[in-house]
């Protein structure tokens, strides 16, 4: 297994678990762990062995408190912008990837640290998880995709207070706003997104893919979700599993999928 700097993986059964580690600054997200990031999320792409992923932070209060503040407040008109992309890009590759990545927020989630949740396909939160997007306080505004994805998923009039208070919100009125999909007890985290995973690890993994992708075209102004879904659906109608699926069903057995 590939070691780094700040961020932990570990694999098993078909999981790999990305741990954000640097428990002393909250986990907060410097360039080099960004950059660790990346790495990682690109090895999920291409190792077949990994079927799905688990996010989360070290430590016992955070999940991901911000963006490196030291670092942010380096940045000027010069160099902002590349260092927003630079963190855009990879949360793109979370979104994109064609295999299922859950957050597993276990504290704060702040800043970078509720776009990180966000860019993942779903959240599950501890009961101490708090989230927030505070950058307005620093003077500045999200910056990795924050305006945008919190607006998807919570609507716009509370993803402008949220933004423009600055206000966090707990675990509870998350899950009621829709920006987690289960709250558990801090020892139940890693199991209930496990168990998630498992079920779709039960399912055909080019449909999983296909799925991922038809969701994302809604969000995407350049896209046509519904040609994708046509596109898709007829693409996954050459696959094996297709076969296999629809075939089991008619001889009335459980299916046995192949990934291909
Ligand atoms: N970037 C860099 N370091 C951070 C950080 C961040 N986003 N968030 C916390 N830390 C560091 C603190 O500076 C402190 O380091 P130190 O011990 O070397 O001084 C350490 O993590 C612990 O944080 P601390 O503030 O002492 O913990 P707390 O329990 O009192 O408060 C928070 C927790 C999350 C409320 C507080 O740390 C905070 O507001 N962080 C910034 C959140 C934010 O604005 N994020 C958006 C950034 S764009």
């Amino acid at each position: 297994m590939k070691t780094y700097h700040n961020i932990l993986v570990t694999e098993a059964n078909k999981i790999t678990t990305i741990t954000i580690n640097r428990p002393d600054k909250l986990n907060a997200l410097n360039e080099l762990t960004l950059a660790e990031l990346k790495d990682a999320i690109q090895l999920v792409y291409t190792n077949e062995n990994v079927s799905a992923v688990i996010v989360t932070g070290s430590g016992e209060k955070a999940f991901v408190a911000g963006a490196d503040i030291p670092e942010i407040a380096k940045l000027n008109g010069s160099n902002a912008e590349a260092a927003t992309k630079f963190g855009q890009d990879i949360f793109f590759l979370i979104e994109n990837c064609p295999k299922p990545i859950i957050a597993a927020v276990n504290g704060y989630a702040l800043g970078g640290g509720c776009e990180l949740a966000l860019a993942c396909h779903m959240r599950v939160a501890a009961e101490n998880a708090i989230f927030g997007q505070p950058e307005i306080t620093l003077g500045i505004i999200p910056g990795y995709g924050g305006t945008q994805r919190l607006t998807q998923l919570v609507g716009k009039g509370k993803a402008m207070e949220l933004m423009l208070t600055a206000d966090s919100i707990n675990a509870t009125e998350a899950f009621r706003l829709g920006l987690v999909n289960h709250v558990v007890s801090k020892e139940l985290l890693i199991e209930k997104c496990t168990e998630i995973l498992n079920k779709i690890a039960s399912k055909p993994s080019l449909a999983v893919g296909k799925i991922i992708t038809c969701i994302n075209h809604n969000f995407d102004k350049a896209a046509n979700g519904y040609q994708t879904e046509s596109t898709l659906f007829a693409a996954c109608t050459e696959t094996a599993d297709f076969k296999e699926g629809t075939t089991a069903f008619l001889e009335k057995r459980k299916p046995v999928f192949v990934g291909k």
